[in-house]
Order: C-alpha cells, then sequence, then structure tokens
C-alpha cells in the first residue's frame, strides 16, 4: 500500500484537496494522511467541517499580521517531524501558497517525491500575484508529478523543460468540490436582502494589492454602486486585518453593500451562481464563475487564468479606480457587453480531476482532461 502524505493550509487549497482526500481515501490501494499547516486557522476549519474531514496533524502555525518569514519558518520547522515520523512515499501539495512552497522544500530536504497539484498556472511576473508566482515556479522544479489543470497549464511546464512524462492534464479539482456544493434550491437570508436588485459580488486579499490599490478598488466601487440603485453588493470579508481596516474605511456605512464575515464554501459557491456579476482579486473565484456565466471583473494586472479571458467571462482590469469604475459601470449599462461577458464556459474540468489524480498514482495511466 502506498502511503500519500496530503499537506495543505489555507482555505483555498483546503477546497480544492478536501475532494482530493475523499478520493484517495476511498481507494485500498493508499494509506491517505491529511496534515494541515494551519496557515488560515477560521477559514481553513470552515471548509475542513464542509467536507467532514479531520485531519491527522495541525501544524497550527497561523499568527495575527503573519509575515512570509512567520510561515516559512514555522512550517518548515513543524512539517519536518511529521515527514520524519510518517516517511510517505508520496506528498501531494497544492497550487502556490507559501504552504505549498514551504512543504515542497521540506520534501526536498528529506528527499520524499511530491506530487504538485494545479501544476503549471503562470504569470511570467515574479512580483504578480506576490508570492505566489515564485512559489509555484519553486514547487515545479522539485515535483515528481505535476498535475495541470488544463493543457495551457502543461505547455507551460514543457516550455520550462520540464518531462512530459511527469505532467498529467486533469482538469481543475475545483469543479469536482462544486459538485458537493452548488444546489438549485439554495437559499440565505443575504440573498433575501438582495431580493430582485442585481447581486454584484464581491472578494478582495491579495498581498500585493494591501494598501493602496485596494483603497482605490473599494472607491471605485462605492462609486459605482451609489450611482445604481438597481444593485446591492455582498462582500464575504478576508479575516486579514488590513484588508478589513481599508474595507470599512472606503466602504464603511453604504446601505447597498453588506460586508459579512468569511462565508462557508458551500454559500460561497450559491452565492456566485446567483451573482450578476462579480468583483475580486482572488484566483480560485476566477474558476469557478466561469462556469455559471457569472462575468468577472478581475482587479489585478495579471492572470494566471488566461482561460477564462480567452472565453470572454473574465476581464483583466488592475487596480486603477478610474478604469475599475469605467468597466464595472460599463457591465452595468451596456446590455450587449454584459451578453458577451456572461456565456457560460468551463475550461476547468468536468468534475473528474481528483479520480484522474488518484487513477495515475494507483495504475500510472489515466484520461486526460481535453480543455
Ligand atoms: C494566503 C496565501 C494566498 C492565498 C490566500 C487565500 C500565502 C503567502 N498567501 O494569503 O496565496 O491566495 O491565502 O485566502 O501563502 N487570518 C485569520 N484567520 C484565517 C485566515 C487568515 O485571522 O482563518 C488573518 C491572519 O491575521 C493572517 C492574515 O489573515 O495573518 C493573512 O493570512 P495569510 O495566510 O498570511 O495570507 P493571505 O492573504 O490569507
Ligand atoms: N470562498 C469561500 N468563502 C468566502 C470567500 C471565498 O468559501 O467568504 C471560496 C471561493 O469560492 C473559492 C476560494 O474560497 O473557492 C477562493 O479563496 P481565496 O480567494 O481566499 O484564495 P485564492 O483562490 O485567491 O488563492
Amino acid at each position: 500500500m502506498r502511503k500519500v502524505l496530503i499537506v495543505f493550509g489555507t482555505r483555498p487549497e483546503a477546497i480544492k484537496m478536501c475532494p482530493l482526500v475523499i478520493e484517495m481515501k476511498n481507494r485500498a490501494a493508499f494509506h491517505t494522511i491529511v496534515c494541515v499547516t494551519g496557515q488560515h486557522k477560521e477559514m481553513l476549519n470552515q471548509v475542513m467541517e464542509a467536507f467532514n474531514i479531520l485531519p491527522d496533524y495541525d501544524l497550527n502555525i497561523m499568527k495575527q499580521n503573519q509575515t512570509l518569514f512567520d510561515i516559512t519558518v514555522n512550517i518548515l520547522e513543524s512539517i519536518k517531524a511529521v515527514l520524519e515520523k510518517e516517511r510517505p512515499d508520496l506528498v501531494l501539495v497544492h497550487g502556490d501558497t507559501s504552504t505549498t512552497f514551504v512543504a515542497a522544500l521540506a520534501c526536498f530536504y528529506l528527499q520524499i517525491p511530491v506530487g504538485h497539484v494545479e501544476a503549471g498556472l503562470r504569470t511570467y511576473n515574479i512580483h504578480s500575484p506576490y508570492p505566489e508566482e515564485f512559489n509555484r515556479q519553486a514547487v515545479g522544479i522539485i515535483s515528481q508529478y505535476n498535475f495541470a489543470p488544463t493543457q495551457l497549464a502543461k505547455a507551460n511546464l514543457i516550455r520550462e523543460g520540464k518531462d512530459e512524462s511527469t505532467i498529467f492534464v486533469t482538469g481543475n479539482s475545483v469543479i469536482d468540490a462544486m459538485r458537493y456544493t452548488v444546489r438549485s434550491d439554495f437559499t440565505h437570508p443575504e440573498l433575501e436582502w438582495v431580493g430582485e436588485k442585481k447581486l454584484i459580488f464581491i472578494t478582495a486579499h491579495r498581498r500585493e494589492n494591501l494598501g493602496e490599490p485596494m483603497r482605490h478598488m473599494f472607491r471605485a466601487i462605492r462609486r459605482v454602486l451609489e450611482e445604481h440603485l438597481d444593485c446591492k453588493a455582498i462582500y464575504p470579508i478576508h479575516m486579514n486585518p488590513i484588508v478589513r481596516e481599508v474595507a470599512e474605511a472606503e466602504l464603511g456605512g453604504c446601505d447597498r453593500i453588506h460586508i459579512i464575515d468569511p462565508i462557508g464554501v458551500l454559500d460561497c459557491h450559491n452565492f456566485e451562481a446567483r451573482s450578476y456579476l462579480c468583483l475580486t482579486d482572488s484566483g480560485g473565484i476566477q474558476e469557478e464563475c466561469p462556469s455559471f456565466g457569472v462575468p468577472v471583473l478581475v482587479m489585478r494586472d495579471t492572470t494566471e487564468r488566461p482561460e477564462g479571458v480567452d472565453a470572454g467571462t473574465l476581464k483583466l482590469v488592475g487596480t486603477d479606480e478610474e478604469t475599475i469604475y469605467e468597466s464595472f459601470k460599463l457591465l452595468l449599462e451596456d446590455q450587449e457587453e454584459y451578453k458577451r461577458m456572461s456565456n457560460a464556459c468551463n475550461p476547468y474540468g468536468d468534475g473528474n480531476t481528483c479520480k484522474r489524480i488518484a487513477d495515475v498514482l494507483e495504475f500510472g495511466e489515466y484520461e486526460p482532461w481535453n480543455g
């Protein structure tokens, strides 16, 4: 039996790795162990509860206002003991967070093979997103298995000289997660508050946007909402105190914006499905909204998810106040433009990503995703 340790630590990694934990635990070929770093605390626990998964190890490293140094040092030191005790045959990490990078680095130091889920996403700008672009490129140097969500991600890895036999195009497991969460009969008091108005869904958290860029984003959003009485906005706010401070200063007191605590993943996916439009700097939300045909204004200068831009559902609007203001207004006032962006498309998978990953690990072969 192959011993596989699955490591994750933040909300988005958990959303995308919990379906894989379930798939792996259902297969007798694997002894599956789950280690969470606890880089996030409350936001991670929300996801673990939604999927009903209890970790075997919780490194519990989160501190308020943690720096990249805090996260890196604390995970590196504490994961060593878990890896030495368990000596897994393989460690699976996800994406591009500090948890991902540091867990892979620890495996490299102990010469334990690594599988990288959601491999090959790139902007090729080391500062955007920061520090994620570095993290995923670094993990790409270390990993023996590369589970690329799309052909485009595979092409990036090939261009960087990765051996093709280590790359498997599987789709993105976020689509597997949505099989558990999306419900046609979903109701919620916040959606009742929105009623017949257009729901504008907002999230923001990126490190490179903290401070002035975020201030500009929020100012633009407020101006548009104050001019358009047919809209109401819901903003489930990230727990980062720096984000909270700016949001309160710029959006507080506007009675058509509800700033609420982070919502569970089930609520989040169903809120997205009911939205008219989403404004975000999140990575995962850029993958989810296209399958609902919900246009996304991406408040970032770069994206590692060009598939959604090519399909027309995502538009990169940066963090300049006037650009966000004009792009947001256009989608409320120009129906043709809105229709052009609201075509549902699903470049990121068919919900069988975890099966493909487990097939690769169990049988050495799989049915590739052709998106
Ligand atoms: C992290 C990841 C980012 C990912 C994001 C998803 C890194 C460097 N960044 O960024 O790639 O897109 O998660 O959300 O790995 N906090 C809480 N409770 C929580 C979670 C966070 O209080 O459950 C607060 C803490 O004060 C913490 C701060 O938020 O210091 C920031 O968390 P951190 O993980 O350092 O960075 P994120 O911006 O969440
Ligand atoms: N999400 C959630 N609750 C929220 C906000 C987001 O469950 O209040 C989900 C969202 O559906 C997506 C993921 O969290 O699956 C995205 O996480 P985040 O934006 O924090 O990180 P990123 O994807 O940018 O790394």
